[in-house]
């Protein structure tokens, strides 16, 4: 059974459940949407996104074996497209960086099937709608109704997605997308089940820094291959003032580490865009 320790939430429910937006934290936030902050000179912003590529180019070809011009190509439609998104501002989900390597994702990928799981706002749900307009996509989280952007094409489903069933999954062209603060080894056994190969997750954080977010997914995959965590070991943090603890649990984490056969965290944009540090994403290949 998958113990949460903090919040002192939901043991025994069939149905995981993290705070309804758990990076907010409950801490009142006056600041304007990051986006409101951007350049417009035409030439600048043109050197901003070669800047950005400059750092998604070798990250995509170590990752993916992708060339240079389709990342240039995902790269120039995701700095066109960001300005239009439905949801202007997104505290407490994905921000500029975070929703760049998403799509830029999506487009490398170019999965026929794909899965959500945490909507909060929308915004995720509509860059995976944008970057593969053509897959089936199905968008869960446990409360939809915190949802500002719905599109009709895509499968909303209330719950955890273990709830779904899917009639094939092409292992080679689907991804899962994981942003729900739920035990990331859990997600992975969950996803390899299924038939699912390829997944992103968000808030990869290592044991350092679980503060970074609310009801961080514990176990994350970076602590999967943590040598120095043992179990018992009460992992302590701070976030917002309040006290929180894990403790490393083998139960939580068996056999998921097994079945990971690659991952790849993306580097940092925060130096070059400035824009608020985010956890960034990471890249999960399982074995077959
Ligand atoms: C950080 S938010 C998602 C943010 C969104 N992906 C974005 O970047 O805009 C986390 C969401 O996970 C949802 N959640 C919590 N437990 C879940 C579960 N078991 N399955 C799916 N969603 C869950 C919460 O309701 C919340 O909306």
């Amino acid at each position: 059974m998958l113990i949460i320790r903090w919040f002192g939430a939901w043991p025994g429910a069939s149905v995981p459940r993290a705070p309804r937006c758990p990076r907010g934290g409950g801490t009142p936030r006056v600041p304007p949407p990051e986006y409101e902050s951007r350049v417009l000179s035409e030439r600048l912003r043109t050197r901003l996104e070669a800047r950005v590529v400059d750092v998604a180019a070798p990250f995509w070809h170590a990752a993916l074996g992708a060339e240079r011009a389709a990342v240039e190509t995902a790269a120039a439609e995701f700095f066109a497209l960001y300005p239009t998104r439905p949801v202007p501002d997104n505290s407490g989900g994905s921000g500029f960086s975070d929703s760049f390597w998403l799509y830029t994702a999506g487009r490398l990928l170019a999965p026929r099937l794909v899965v959500e799981s945490g909507v909060y706002r929308g915004q995720t749900s509509w860059l995976l709608r944008r970057a593969c307009p053509d897959a089936r996509l199905y968008c869960v989280d446990v409360d939809l109704s915190q949802a500002q952007f719905r599109d009709a094409s895509i499968r909303y489903h209330e719950g955890d997605w273990t709830e779904l069933t899917f009639d094939a999954v092409d292992s080679a062209r689907s991804l899962c997308f994981f942003d729900d603060h739920v035990n990331q080894a859990r997600r992975v056994r969950e996803a390899h089940e299924r038939g699912f190969r390829t997944l992103l997750f968000d808030d990869d954080l290592p044991a350092e820094t679980l503060y970074a977010t609310g009801a961080p997914p514990v176990p994350t995959i970076s602590m999967l291959f943590d040598e120095t965590l043992r179990p018992g070991e009460r992992v302590e943090w701070l976030r917002h003032g309040r006290p929180h603890h894990y403790v490393v649990d083998a139960a939580d984490t068996h056999g998921a580490r097994a079945l990971i056969a690659s991952r790849h965290v993306t580097p940092d944009l925060t130096p070059i865009v400035r824009y608020r540090a985010q956890g960034g994403l990471t890249l999960v290949r399982l074995v077959e």
